[in-house]
């Protein structure tokens, strides 16, 4: 380990240097805290020894400074004989241990084998959550792409708990899959997972729908009826397309999750259900509370954790991978895509996301003729599909060409040497944009 020793009586630094530094330590040894924060700055060190009174700075304000540059680093604190109540209070204070003066040096042994013992365990967590991380997902969801990657990050952390989660994104992006996986990583992936889609189901029935009713309590009502919020007791609530939902179901809803408890339709009492909610939406949810279309009270109660899933055309380094995981969930034999056929859905812009690019694979693959699907296979707004926003890059390049252009001729009052000159371009290569870009003569 690195060890740093911050004490002011050099026989002390000396004989406890000396000492772990036969045991195979390397030691940094400081005279005072202003000093042990110097050499603390400029190696790393996983345990610092002092002494708590020294001249300046005590022991605890230097520890307080080291764990504040850096938290992880270790401190035994070392006090004077029977000092009992600072030894408590240098511990609250961050340090992991403490020693009397004179220092029993076996026990200081000892103790730097248990701190050293404890970073090792500490280590081993890192890799622990560093593995839960990249451990395999419940669902097939294909996300390597640093936006995804950052998604599926936030979603194994917020998994499980008990909070409500609004999933945003255009349409086809996932947020389906992105509620399933969040109920498979939550606490009980074998509790109901109930779905509702908000745009569906007629208003008419939505209550009922949501809430169930009672048998006769509307002519058709020819029995009891239990409805998502109770199926989904214990489990997870699906709300999707959420958005779509009208001002009195919003209200509903709203009272539902404040209160925790439902009454079927027609019911007497209210009945108690835990759901957790997940809900989701195309819909930019905060633009219509701020505009007032969708209750803000609602809105703050479904968004106290977000999950945003990007565009594809965000993200296409996920492309080759979406394909192959079509590929192989659809075509009937093994089927691989020539090099300009994947160039051409590369550049494809994809309005329907991940869903357009599923459905583009099905039909490719369904009038395909060879078992090797050629660019001429693809649909044409595929095949027709430049190459993303370059051309308007190369429109603005050229448009600030010209601008530059123009400006350096009218500073040089039309002439071209001088122009030139000024933009550190030939006379040749001046005039040659200058017939580019039109530029003839004073504009
Ligand atoms: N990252 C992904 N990996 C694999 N398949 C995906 C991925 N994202 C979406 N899909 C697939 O794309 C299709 C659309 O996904 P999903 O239904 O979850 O989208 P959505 O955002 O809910 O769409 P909408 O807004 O239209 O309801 C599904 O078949 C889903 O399995
Ligand atoms: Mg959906």
């Amino acid at each position: 380990m690195n060890i740093l020793i911050a004490d002011d009586d050099a026989m002390q630094r000396e004989l406890l240097g000396g000492f772990l530094e036969k045991r195979g330590h390397r030691v940094l040894a400081a005279a005072d805290g202003e000093e042990a924060l110097r050499l603390f700055g400029q190696a790393p060190v996983q345990l610092a020894l002092l002494d708590h009174r020294m001249p300046g700075l005590t022991g605890d304000q230097v520890l307080e400074r080291m764990k504040a540059r850096n938290p992880l680093v270790r401190a035994i604190m070392i006090t004077a004989y029977g000092e009992v109540s600072t030894a408590v209070s240098v511990m609250k204070l961050g340090a992991d241990d403490f020693l009397e003066k004179p220092v029993d040096l076996s026990r200081l042994l000892d103790k730097i084998d248990d701190l050293e013992q404890q970073i090792a365990i500490a280590d081993d967590l890192d890799e622990l959550v560093r593995a839960v991380e990249e451990a395999p997902l419940p669902l097939d969801i294909i996300g390597s792409s640093p936006a995804m990657r950052d998604t599926l990050s936030r979603v194994r952390r917020i998994a499980d708990s008990p909070w409500s989660v609004l999933i945003q994104g255009e349409t086809g992006t996932g947020k389906e899959l992105i509620a399933r996986l969040i109920h498979l990583l939550g606490p009980d992936p074998n509790a109901p997972f109930v779905e509702v889609n908000c745009a569906a189901i007629p208003e008419s029935l939505f209550e009922s729908e949501l809430f169930g009713h009672e048998k006769g309590s509307f002519t058709g009502a020819d029995r009891q009826h239990r409805g998502r919020f109770e199926q989904a007791r214990g489990g997870t609530l699906f709300l999707d397309e959420v958005g779509e939902l009208s001002a009195g179901l919003q209200s509903k809803l709203l009272r539902a999750l404040q209160e925790k408890r439902i009454s079927r339709v027609g019911g007497e009492r209210d009945i108690a259900v835990e759901v957790r909610v997940v809900a989701a939406t195309n819909r930019d949810l905060r633009a219509m509370a701020e505009s007032g279309t969708f209750r803000e009270d609602l809105y703050f109660r479904l968004n106290v954790l977000d999950v945003q899933l990007p565009p594809l055309r965000q993200r296409r380094e996920d492309i080759p991978a979406l394909v192959e995981h079509f590929l192989a969930r659809y075509a009937r034999r093994p089927t691989r895509l020539a090099h300009e056929a994947l160039d051409a859905l590369m550049r494809y812009q994809y309005p329907g996301n991940v869903r357009e690019l599923e459905h583009i694979i099905q039909r490719t693959l369904t009038l395909a003729r060879g078992a090797r699907l050629q660019r001429s296979d693809l649909p044409d707004e595929v095949r027709r599909a430049e190459p993303p926003d370059q051309g308007a890059l190369q429109e603005r390049l050229d448009s600030v060409e010209r601008e530059m252009l123009l400006d350096a001729l009218d500073k040089s009052d039309w002439i071209q040497t001088r122009a030139a000159d000024r933009l550190g371009i030939s006379e040749r290569v001046l005039r040659y944009k200058m017939g580019k870009y039109g530029i003839r003569r004073r504009e």
